[in-house]
């Protein structure tokens, strides 16, 4: 058997279109447009190109974006500060604080200050709480995860009742996505570095979302004949035969994967572009709770 290939690079440009629709709408209606922040603290590479990237997206839609960028020494409390008047500026329906931060800064106060109704990377611990709690909605729910669910969802895969594994626990995106799976009535398996016998574990699951950042670690007969696989993995590996030196693979080895598994996401062009959708997507809510736009 050959894997369906899931275009997370299609189904995220389809999304996009539906939100530069909907942008369009809301200048008719309310007269502007939804305003995300964009604050970077440091100049780590790989956070800075993400930002870039959904800056990118946001013009591309006809969001507005408002970008930080702060020097790594930056102290707590000015942080806390800029947090403090993107909440209440009524152009900024969004405030995404990219992550990590430095080491002298407390993730989880920035997270806090944010103003819930603004938390468009659904990280504020009230949000993840209620996400982890039945029958209790979060206003936004974290955009790597919303974006597995939307792949599913759009691709016509079944979750509910079926075994759902999920390798990784991380709180950005292991953690929310086994609460999303959960929610949708999917069987879960949380994997871990303590779990034993993880390929046994993997081996039962209908669908898998892989997040663990290991290259290549899952092999093509740990997947169940036919089950979907979702890989949200990006790591760098060697490769003197590119440019860079370098190329980019999932945590499932996709040679392998795609002759077992039903449908697979690719790595680079699955879950990534899927992120900066659900970022463009939570904004878009966020806007139109406030203007009461149905
Ligand atoms: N760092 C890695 N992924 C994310 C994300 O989805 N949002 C933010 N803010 N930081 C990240």
């Amino acid at each position: 058997m050959t894997a369906e290939i899931i275009d997370g690079k299609a189904i995220a440009a389809t999304i996009r279109q539906e939100i530069a629709q909907e942008v369009v709408e809301m200048r008719e209606k309310a007269g502007r447009v939804p305003g995300l922040a964009t604050v970077l603290v440091g100049e780590r590479p790989d956070s800075a190109t993400y930002v870039r990237m959904k800056k990118r997206a946001c013009a591309e839609v006809g969001i507005d974006s408002f970008s930080y960028d702060l020097p790594a020494d930056i102290s707590q409390a000015d942080l806390l500060v800029l947090v403090q008047e993107l909440n209440d500026n009524p152009a900024v329906d969004g405030i995404l604080v990219q992550l990590p931060l430095p080491d002298h800064i407390d993730e989880e106060t920035i997270l806090s200050a944010i103003s819930l109704e603004k938390d468009v990377d659904g990280f504020h611990p009230l949000n993840i709480g209620r996400l982890s709690m039945k029958g209790r909605d979060p206003l936004f729910v974290p955009c790597t995860p919303k974006g597995c669910i939307e792949l599913l969802d759009r691709t016509g895969v079944t979750i509910d009742g079926k075994n759902a594994v999920v390798l990784g626990r991380s709180n950005i995106v292991g953690l929310p996505v086994a609460m999303l799976l959960l929610h949708r009535n999917a069987t879960l398996t949380i994997c871990h570095s303590r779990t034993q016998n993880i390929p046994g574990v993997i081996r039962q699951a209908d669908i898998l979302i892989a997040a663990v950042g290991r290259a290549e670690m899952v092999k093509g007969d740990w997947i169940k004949p036919g089950a979907v696989v979702i890989d949200v993995g990006v790591n760098a590996v060697d490769d003197a035969s590119k440019k860079k030196g370098y190329r980019l693979v999932g945590d499932v080895d996709f040679d392998e994967a795609r002759e077992v598994a039903g449908a697979i996401t690719p790595v680079p062009g699955g879950v990534g572009p899927m992120t900066i959708a659900m970022l463009l997507r939570n904004t878009m809510d966020g806007a139109r709770r406030t203007e009461n736009i149905a």
